[in-house]
Parts: C-alpha cells; sequence; structure tokens
C-alpha cells in the first residue's frame, strides 16, 4: 500500500507543480486548435508548419493550445535503417513554436502518431518529459483503451480553488473498432464508460472536448444539424458507435472538436452538442481542399455552455476567418461513415499507400450509394416496364371474354 501510495505521488507531483489553467481577468479562456500537423514528411514542409504555429501563436493572444492527433506522420519513417529517437526529434521541432511563444498546451494522439519508433504510452512520457511547465498532458488509466484519456480543470479567476470549466480529451486509438470494424479507430465502450463515471463524480462545469477521429454523429449533424463550414471528403467515422455522444450530452460537455479528415472543418450544432472539426494546420499529408492550412480558435467564457463558445478558423498573417455558409462537394450525399479499406497494417506504412488510401477514402463514400441509387433506378424501371407489358396483354386476352360476356 505504501509503495503505491508512493507511485501515486511520484506521478502526481509534476502535474501538482504546474500552476492551474485559470479564465482570464475577462473570463474567457482562448483555445488554439492545431489539428494533423503531419510533421516527418520533409524538412521544407515541416518549416513550413513550423512558421504556420509560430505566426497563429503570435498573433491571436492564445491560453492554451490543443494538439488533437496526427501531430507526426509516423508513416513517414525510415522503416529500413530503423533510426532511433525519430518520433522525439519531430516531437521537439513541433513543440518549439509553443515553447518560444511560453504556450501551455495538451495533446491527444490520432492514427499516425504510432506508427513510427514510439508507442502511444511512450509518446505521452515523450511529451510529459520534453514539455517541461507547458504540456498538461497526461497519461491516461491504463486499464481503458487509449492511451490519451483525461482532463482538465480551469479555474475561476476570482477563486482559484474553484473549478469553472473543464476539458476532456480522449484517445480514439489508431484502427479498428470493437477489434471488429476496419475503420481508423473510435473512443473505446470502456473508456465512455471510464468518462461517465468521472463526470458523475466532478463538480457540474461547462465541458468542452477534444477527439482525433469524428464520431458518426459528426456526419448526423452534417445533415441534420445547424452547420457552418465545408465538407469536401466522406466523414471518416467508425462504424460501430460506442456511445460516446450520448455520454457527452448527459454530462453537458457540449461540444466536441475533432481533426483527421484534412478535407473536413465544418461546424455543427446538433442535438444541443456542438461537433466541429479543426482546419488542418500541418503542410504534409493531404489538404485541406480548396484552402490553406490554419487552426481553429475557441473561445470558452466562464458560465457558459461551450456548444455556444465562439469559433473561427486562423490563417498565418491572415484575418479571422468567420464560417458563415455550407459548402460542400459530391461528399455531401454521404449516408453512411467511411472507412478505409481493409488492409494489413505493414501495408500501410509506406507513403505512396498512405496516397492511394486517402483517394479511396474519397471514393468509399458516395460510391456505393451511386451504385446503389443506379441498382434502385433500374429496379423501377424493370417494374414499369413488366406492368405496362402485362396490362398490354391482360386487355387483349380481356376484351374476347367481356364481349362473350355482354353477349
Ligand atoms: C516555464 O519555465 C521557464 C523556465 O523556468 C520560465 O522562464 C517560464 O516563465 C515558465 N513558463 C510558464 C508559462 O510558466
Amino acid at each position: 500500500m505504501a509503495v503505491l501510495f508512493l507511485f501515486a505521488w511520484l506521478f502526481a507531483a509534476p502535474a501538482f507543480a504546474k500552476p492551474q489553467l485559470a479564465y482570464g481577468a475577462q473570463g474567457v479562456f482562448k483555445i488554439v486548435q492545431f489539428t494533423d500537423l503531419h510533421f516527418g514528411e520533409s524538412p521544407a514542409l515541416d518549416a513550413q508548419s513550423v512558421q504556420l504555429m509560430r505566426s497563429i501563436l503570435s498573433s491571436n493572444d492564445i491560453d492554451f493550445a490543443v494538439l488533437s492527433g496526427d501531430m507526426v506522420s509516423g508513416y513517414a519513417y525510415p522503416r529500413g535503417t530503423k533510426p532511433t529517437g525519430w518520433y522525439a526529434a519531430r516531437w521537439k521541432q513541433l513543440i518549439a513554436p509553443l515553447h518560444e511563444h511560453q504556450v501551455k498546451y495538451a495533446m491527444i494522439l490520432g492514427n499516425h502518431d504510432d506508427e513510427a519508433d514510439l508507442t502511444r504510452r511512450e509518446i505521452v512520457e515523450l511529451d510529459m518529459a520534453t514539455g517541461a511547465n507547458l504540456s498538461y498532458t497526461c497519461q491516461g488509466p491504463t486499464m481503458i483503451t487509449g492511451a490519451t484519456n483525461y482532463w482538465l480543470d480551469i479555474a475561476d479567476n476570482d477563486h482559484s480553488d474553484v473549478s469553472a470549466g473543464r476539458l476532456w480529451f480522449f484517445d480514439s486509438m489508431d484502427m479498428g473498432c470493437k477489434g471488429k470494424d476496419y475503420s481508423w479507430g473510435c473512443v473505446g465502450a470502456d473508456t465512455v464508460s471510464w468518462f461517465s463515471d468521472e463526470g458523475s463524480k466532478l463538480p457540474h462545469v461547462p465541458g468542452l472536448a477534444f477527439v482525433h477521429i469524428p464520431l458518426c454523429e459528426h456526419l448526423s449533424a452534417w445533415r441534420y444539424g445547424t452547420v457552418v463550414g465545408s465538407k469536401f471528403e466522406p466523414v471518416c467515422c467508425p462504424r460501430f458507435n460506442t456511445g460516446l455522444f450520448l455520454k457527452l450530452r448527459e454530462q453537458g460537455v457540449t461540444s466536441l472538436y475533432s481533426g483527421h479528415d484534412h478535407d473536413n472543418s465544418y461546424s455543427a450544432l446538433h442535438m444541443g452538442v456542438r461537433l466541429a472539426y479543426g482546419q488542418k494546420s500541418g503542410y504534409g499529408s493531404y489538404g485541406p481542399a480548396r484552402s490553406v492550412p490554419g487552426a481553429r480558435i475557441i473561445v470558452m467564457k466562464k458560465g457558459e455552455q461551450t456548444s455556444l463558445a465562439e469559433t473561427w478558423i486562423a490563417f498565418p498573417n491572415g484575418a479571422p476567418y468567420k464560417q458563415t455558409t455550407k459548402q460542400s462537394s459530391i461528399s455531401a450525399f454521404q449516408l453512411r461513415c467511411a472507412a478505409g479499406p481493409h488492409l494489413p497494417r505493414r501495408v500501410f506504412s509506406s507513403q505512396a499507400l498512405h496516397r492511394e488510401r486517402s483517394w479511396l477514402e474519397q471514393w468509399s463514400g458516395p460510391y456505393p450509394q451511386l451504385l446503389s441509387s443506379g441498382v434502385v433506378l433500374l429496379a423501377c424501371g424493370a417494374m414499369i416496364i413488366l406492368r405496362s407489358r402485362r396490362t398490354r396483354r391482360d386487355r387483349s386476352t380481356a376484351r374476347p371474354v367481356g364481349r362473350f360476356r355482354g353477349e
């Protein structure tokens, strides 16, 4: 027991040493969400991504930064030579702008971060070690699925010991869901019950959450919610619903921001919850379509439901871009979650196949629907032809019968 307490103290001590996050003097807590930075594909692209982070951090008066997954393109790891410290080197590069500007931050993992030389837990350890007094990332409980499952309280600016807001972070893993599906991951059902249990024990305050992979409800939100922003690719949500949306509503966590789909950046209010994408922030990998990389700004206000929080897109050296219209492409007709094709993991590692997979992701959405609409049209056509032929035959045989009867 004593050993257990010692361990608890050892791990808890650094967290307590950091100052509590708090609303500012105006009762405002301003967050920047950098998503899908995709470092590691080329030094030139990485330099551009660093420049973007610098520019946005210097001109937006940020209280806190969230890195919402796929910070590093793990598939770019040189598998032949297997260099050690590869992920760590990319990591130091990408947190440097946060250190330059002394911006506190926390991260969640995406589906590509763990494809290089570190496991999910090792990446969290690395960040907690190299992030010094700026990293608020936590190692989540070991008995549930994923590593980055935790919350951070935001204190009242008038009473620093009273929590007035809360940020939740969820780990959506890297592949599959419930061990069967072939999507890019989901928040485990065990993690969802952990969230519900923890949330019920904590004081009830407005909450805002982050996850890498969008929920099934991101798609429903696009179709039925109040939407601003763009959808230029299918929503790549898991085909199983592990129930996070329901629990978010129960716990009064009224907004969830995701990443993953580089060409989607809409924000939708659906059944009282804001489901939104960040703006793709890195120059590596594909997207964002019809735009340039940027970041999402979210302004939390003390005492206000987070679904009402003001949010816009920040571009480097640009004016804030407030989304006001719903923009889409053929992907707007998507009816079900688009998952990647089922290929063994080692095939995914190469960059070339990654591009191909992105292409397949583009088409796995509308394609089955076009096909099924075609089948329905053909079936309707066949029925009309058959019916008209039968009526003609009926008429030709009925007339003589009628005549006989009449006579
Ligand atoms: C973090 O630590 C450094 C070095 O001790 C210090 O200069 C800096 O002000 C600290 N930053 C924050 C945000 O606490």
